[in-house]
């Protein structure tokens, strides 16, 4: 587990004229907390902290993140070596199990990822059931819910390890299939088989993209692109799908379960479904003559409910470092692919004008990893519903590893507490004067 120190910092808090030592500890990284997990046994006080902003929920040794440095690490590994240097899978072993895989581990973890990338027939019938528009992240996170059922085995997440690392296997290796084939659905084509003898990616792109009228052609452009925005979404501590999967795996409910309500968190508009806004935004800008100086006074406005989708992060305050990482890939990409998408013209000139402009200077607003993946995703050809299903994907692996990590630690069912501000107790009133 992590280095925890207990500092020789000790934080007081005076209440009602009583004085309470609070331990402050410090995390690897250095950075600090006021323990306050004895604080209502104490006081009779609760903390209260809206949005969680700045509550710690645990202790955890899978994802350092600096937010007013722009730093990110997986395991101790700079988030800028990973996405030059290693593959998803690489990067999903290390955040997984701890360590990056050695040759053989790797081959391992790739043969075992393959052996499981069928998923059970039966699952093509819910898909049947599901009207072609349908949204990919409710099809994903329903087959989610849906797969205790065809693995029984994991509904007791403390039966075995094996059992467990079985369900992750399980995990990592069907969601390709499951996205492939949602699309497929919405497209009203058949549906294309894992091919075992391909890569992790390469079989996603070709259960995607090939149809039984034309085999799709895989672009190592496409394929080295993909395995760099998949490695930049793999995990980013305790976000709000994160924190939702380890809040309801915090109960013992079982991982495929605890990943379809992650599945649900991330697909909001402030959280993974940004992407897809963006693209949207971008799109409706372009459509309105591209005038961006409108639309970042719109943005600014507060009697405007419009929102510059792909700005800010809650704990990004200077630069968020996927962010840059997915620029000059975005550039690259476009490039060698030789695409000339006009949005990506008013995307800078977005990001050009915010970032000159004191509304977003003060507020500490810069573009987030969502700001430019969209126009990614679209120059290899992967419609725009299906961007924050791509995040899924992305982030899979982090969810695994810390569910995991929770239930190693033993950590109690997360529960926290309101200040209650309805009624006071009040008689109940007679039937014939309700
Ligand atoms: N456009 C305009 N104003 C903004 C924006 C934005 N995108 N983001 C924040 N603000 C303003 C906000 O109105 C507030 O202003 P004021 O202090 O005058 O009330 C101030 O900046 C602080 O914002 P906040 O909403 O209190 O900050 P938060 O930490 O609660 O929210 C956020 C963070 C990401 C939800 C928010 O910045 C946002 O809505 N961004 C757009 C959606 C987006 O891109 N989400 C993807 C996040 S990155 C992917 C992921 O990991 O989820």
């Amino acid at each position: 587990m992590s280095k925890i120190a207990e500092l020789n910092e000790v934080a007081e808090l005076k209440l009602n004229g009583q004085v309470y030592h609070l331990p402050v500890i410090s995390g690897s990284e250095g950075e600090k907390a006021i323990d306050i997990s004895k604080l209502r046994d104490q006081t009779g006080y609760i903390t209260l902290d809206t949005g969680y902003k700045n509550t710690g929920a645990t202790k955890s040794a899978i994802t350092f993140l600096d937010g007013e440095n722009g730093i990110l690490h997986y395991r101790g590994y700079a988030i800028e070596d990973l996405a030059a240097k290693s593959t998803f899978i690489e990067v999903a072993y290390l955040l997984i199990y701890g360590e990056l895989p050695n040759v053989s581990q790797l081959e391992s973890f790739q043969r075992e990822l393959t052996y499981h990338t069928l998923v059970h027939e039966d699952i093509k019938k819910f898909l049947d059931g599901y009207p072609s528009t349908a949204h990919p992240m409710g099809i994903v996170s329903s087959m989610f819910s849906s797969m205790p059922s065809f693995y029984p085995e994991s509904l007791n997440p403390h039966r075995s390890s094996e059992k467990v690392n079985l369900t992750i296997l399980r995990c990592i290796a069907k969601m390709p299939t499951l996205i492939a084939w949602a699309y497929k659905k919405s497209v009203g084509h058949p549906y294309v088989y894992p091919d075992n003898s391909r890569d992790y990616i390469s079989n996603f792109l070709n259960m995607m993209f090939s149809t039984p009228a034309e085999e799709y052609t895989i672009d190592p452009i496409v394929v080295e692109a993909l395995n760099v925005l998949l490695i930049l979404h793999a995990d980013h501590e305790q976000n709000c799908s994160t924190s939702t999967v380890r809040i309801v795996g915090s109960s013992q409910a079982n991982l495929y379960s605890s990943i379809a309500a992650g599945i649900s968190a991330l697909w909001g508009p402030l959280h993974g479904g940004a992407n897809q806004e963006v693209i949207e935004m971008l799109e409706l800008i372009k459509l309105d003559g591209g005038d961006t100086e409108k639309w970042i006074a719109k943005a600014k406005d507060k009697n405007d409910p419009f929102r510059l989708m792909g700005f800010g992060h809650r704990v990004y305050k200077n630069f968020d470092p996927r962010a840059r990482i997915i620029k000059a890939a975005c550039d690259s990409v476009l490039n060698k692919l030789g695409i000339q998408d006009p949005v990506l013209e008013i995307a800078k000139r977005l990001e050009e004008t915010a970032l000159s402009d004191s509304y977003f200077v003060e507020r500490k607003l810069y573009p987030n990893v969502d700001f430019y993946s969209g126009i990614i995703y679209r120059a290899l050809g992967i419609p725009t519903e299906m961007f924050t299903v791509m995040f899924a994907l992305g982030r899979l692996p982090g969810w695994i590893s810390q569910w995991k990590e929770m239930r190693e630690q033993g950590e109690p069912i997360g529960r926290p507490r309101q200040i209650y501000v309805g009624n006071n107790i009040r008689p109940y009133p007679e039937l014939n004067k309700r």
